[in-house]
């Protein structure tokens, strides 16, 4: 049998370049520059700062890939690379340089979706997707649940957050309890050391909020509700107890999201249900996911934290599924599109 396709994900969405190269469904790098220090006395990425980084980073991240893979640009049999959605200077950086290298090796290029990256990136942990499935994607920048058919083909949005996305909401009750940036991994562990005794709102899960939004979140009145509770523990002078605040906002995030994804599981008939983003990160998540799916019978796939979290493999990993499956590699002026909608997986040839 001949060898599967190599091929290698460039990723410059956000803050982290990452070069991945998989052949199949096998990993055989994941190469990673992360600016987020750069960015922490900020408390949020800083669009300009994070470019800037992704131009400096690309080039040696590159050539660490293929060390590790113990491939040359030579051997790449096709390269993929986030086209979008994502901070538009950062994505410019990563598209502009991927062109340059399909250029240079005449390779073909694909210009991918990062949402449909970060469902796709589990099938180098978990093997094949088994479609239909609910892919649940909990991110800085997105909160969406996914029906996913046929991942090479597009996704059916059901529902996204009508406000902050979950990550963003981390960072933020993180940054007003002190904890530093990102907030996510920070409040995680707080949180182990912590009861969830607090009881926090569970945006749109109101009977009346079902109608309209029963896939949809919702967490900026979840992170006004923690900011008003510990301005009126501080007004009284009492201390805030960190380890609980943070258990019991990580237990409202992971309550609604579980909860929902399980629920659309069921309406749609779909017994599996992968998470990727980087929240999906979050030690309480995957074991409440687990918990709630494991009564009806559904399959959670989660894949480990370092793939959860943006990186070059899932890039490569959605290129390799779209190469497997002959969709044509996308025209070489494909641009980068912040807002690039979910039902594009990739851009067109
Ligand atoms: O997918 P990602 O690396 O970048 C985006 O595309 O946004 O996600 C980053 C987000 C941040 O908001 C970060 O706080 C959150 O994922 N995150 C976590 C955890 N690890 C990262 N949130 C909760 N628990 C975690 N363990
Ligand atoms: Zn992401």
């Amino acid at each position: 049998m001949p060898d599967e396709p190599l091929v290698l994900g460039i990723e410059t969405s956000c803050d982290e370049t990452g070069i991945g190269i998989v052949r199949g469904h096998t990993l055989l790098a994941d190469a990673l520059a992360s600016s987020v220090e750069q960015h922490a006395r900020f408390g949020g990425v800083v669009p300009e700062v994070a470019s800037r980084a992704h131009l400096e980073a690309l080039v040696p991240t590159m050539q660490r890939a293929l060390d590790e893979a113990k491939v040359t640009l030579a051997d790449i049999d096709a390269i993929a690379v986030t086209s979008g959605p994502g901070l538009a200077g950062a994505l410019l950086v990563g598209v502009a340089a991927a062109k340059g290298y399909a250029v240079a090796a005449d390779k073909p290029l694909y210009g991918v979706n990062h949402l449909a990256a970060h469902v796709a990136v589990d099938t180098l942990e978990h093997g094949p997707l088994p479609e239909p499935a609910i892919a649940m994607l909990v991110s800085g920048g997105h909160s969406s649940l996914l029906l996913v058919d046929d991942l090479t083909n597009g996704v059916k949005p059901l529902g996204a957050t009508i406000d902050d996305a979950a990550g963003e909401a981390f960072d933020k009750v993180a940054r007003l309890l002190g904890l530093g940036f990102p907030g996510g991994p920070i409040i995680d562990r707080t949180a182990g050391n912590g009861s969830a005794s607090i009881a926090f709102p569970r945006g749109l899960t109101a009977a009346k909020d079902l109608a309209a939004h029963r896939f949809d979140f919702s967490f900026s009145g979840l992170k006004t509700a923690v900011a008003r509770w510990v301005e009126a523990r501080q007004r009284d002078g009492e201390p805030v107890p960190i380890a609980d605040v943070s258990a019991s906002f990580q237990e409202a995030v992971c309550d609604v999201l579980t909860a929902k994804a399980i629920d659309a599981c069921l309406t749609h008939g779909v017994r599996t249900l992968v998470i990727g983003g980087g929240v999906a990160a979050n030690s309480r998540l995957r074991v409440l996911a687990e918990e709630r799916a494991a009564k009806h019978g559904i399959e959670v796939r989660v894949p480990r934290p370092q793939l959860c979290t943006d990186n070059g493999a899932m890039v490569a990993a959605l290129g390799s599924r779209l190469v497997a499956a002959g969709v044509a590699p996308s025209r070489l002026d494909l641009p980068a599109d912040s807002a690039m909608p979910l039902t594009s997986v990739s851009v067109a040839g």
